[in-house]
């Protein structure tokens, strides 16, 4: 049973664990705030980058890990705050968690109705499977009367040896529309790779992608389900230096991003739910890198 403790700045987290065969144990950290991931090791490896400079005091979001974006991606909705307001509320654990699942729910309610007026009910379960590799699933669910839509992702930080040797593979021959220069272009590397800012948002992805690392030889495939798109970022030194909560440390992760963004909102009819995933499965080079 997954129970809660109390986490940097007396946040409460809820820890999972699973021994996964050969790769030793698994373990994955959770925050209420935000329903924010904020570690998932295998065998010791941590593979997910939270920024030493992040700030655990709500309603700031943490800098780093894995944030949950919704109800809007970016400035793709009706929404002033970038990213929705999700990744800046306290979600609630769900009863039936088990020790190495756990199922946080944020509802709406006054707040954010007098954000989005839309009533919804989102679940994010996290789950470590046998292997050790890590399972994310959003539920949203429109509890209104009306229609609603949205656009969201979950907001993933890959831990790096260092972003020069990070490379993510899978999205050749696909448009993204590429923020930093305000339009849309296509991609026609064999990899994505980080010699200045990178700030891609991936139209109708495909489900299997790959991030590595050639500083530690382990690369990381993510599966999607649900989520039609995928953005790649990585700010670089300057646009580093003017976030506070991260500067010098940009160099140690780079965000894959599983979303639904560019190809345009969910649209929920009342009572309708819809549903999107990731499983990432961490391996070494040589072992699953092709
Ligand atoms: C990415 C966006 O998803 O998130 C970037 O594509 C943005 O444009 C980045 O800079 C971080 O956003 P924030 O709001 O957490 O600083």
């Amino acid at each position: 049973m997954a129970s809660l403790k109390t986490g940097e700045g007396g946040l409460s987290k809820v820890v999972l664990t699973t021994n996964a065969g050969g790769a030793g144990a698994a373990t994955a950290t959770l925050y209420r705030h935000g329903a924010t991931l904020t570690g998932w090791s295998v065998g010791g490896e941590q593979l997910i980058f939270v920024s030493p400079r992040a700030v655990f005091q709500p309603p700031k979001a943490i800098r780093g890990g894995v944030p949950v974006c919704f109800p809007q991606f970016g400035n793709l909705g009706p929404l002033q705050a970038q990213h929705g307001f999700a990744r800046n509320r306290e979600w609630q654990l769900a009863a039936g968690s088990s020790s190495s699942s756990a199922t946080l729910v944020l509802e709406s309610d006054e707040e954010t109705l007098a954000l989005w007026p839309h009533a919804f009910r989102a679940e994010l379960t996290t789950s470590l499977l046998p292997s050790g590799a890590l399972q994310q699933v959003l539920r949203v669910t429109n509890t209104d009367s009306k229609p609603l839509e949205f656009t969201c992702a979950l907001h993933t930080y890959f831990k790096v040896s260092d972003i020069a040797n990070a490379s993510v593979v899978g999205l050749k021959g696909l448009q993204y529309y590429d923020n930093a220069a305000g339009a849309l272009a296509t991609d026609a590397a064999e990899a994505v790779t980080f010699s200045g800012e990178v700030d891609r948002a991936y139209i109708a992805a495909p489900d299997t992608l790959k991030v590595a690392d050639s500083g530690r030889g382990a690369v990381l495939m993510v599966h999607k389900r649900g989520f039609s798109d995928a953005v790649v970022w990585n700010p670089a030194q300057a646009k580093a230096e003017g976030m506070a909560d991260l500067g010098e440390h940009w160099r140690g992760f780079v965000c894959l991003e599983v979303a639904q963004a560019r190809s345009g909102p969910v649209v929920l009819q009342p009572g309708e739910a819809w549903e999107g995933s990731t499983t990432v499965q961490y391996d070494t080079i040589g072992e699953g890198a092709d």
